[in-house]
């Protein structure tokens, strides 16, 4: 079975349009979500070619490193603690333009400049966070946080 994605050029709403219904269909009939989650981030890096993206997990109080790509990362991350742990403490979007002036923020690469953090919230908990590092400052804005809210409500957790 053909997966290729098809990666376009153009401004951040275009390549989320392109890619949204790709994501759809990679995650249509799949129930297994290990399988969703790596296809997901492997689907983001591969369009927008973001230094790292991936997914922690909620696991016994503590978010545990879930699929990624990018460089090796912290596998676990304590409630409230770096951006990861404050989207998940606050359940909302977190987005950081430059690293190094958000108090606490873990740095698993001092190549991240800019990230964002969106939580994953079934039954009004957060179940998982979705974390996109850029190399560069500032990437990302309220259209990445926009659509990214919709990528990750398309899983079944
Ligand atoms: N910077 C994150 C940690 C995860 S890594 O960036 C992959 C944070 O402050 O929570």
């Amino acid at each position: 079975m053909a997966e290729d994605l098809q990666i376009i050029t153009g401004n951040k709403a275009d390549q989320y349009h392109s890619l949204i219904p790709q994501i759809k269909g990679l995650l249509e009939g799949e129930p297994d979500l290990i399988a969703n989650l790596a296809n997901v981030v492997a689907a983001l890096k591969e369009q927008f070619g973001w230094f790292w993206v991936g997914f922690y997990l909620v696991k016994s109080e503590e978010l545990v490193l879930a699929p990624f790509q990018g460089p090796v990362a912290c596998t676990r991350i304590k409630k409230g603690r770096g951006v990861c742990g404050s989207s998940w403490a606050e359940a909302k979007t977190i987005i950081v333009p430059d690293v190094e002036k958000f108090p606490g923020h873990i740095a698993c690469s001092s190549f991240s400049k800019s990230e964002i953090v969106v939580p994953v919230i079934r039954n009004n908990q957060v179940v998982a966070v979705l974390d996109v590092d850029s190399d560069e400052y500032d990437q990302f804005d309220s259209t990445d946080q926009q659509y990214l809210e919709e990528i990750v409500n398309l899983i079944a957790f």
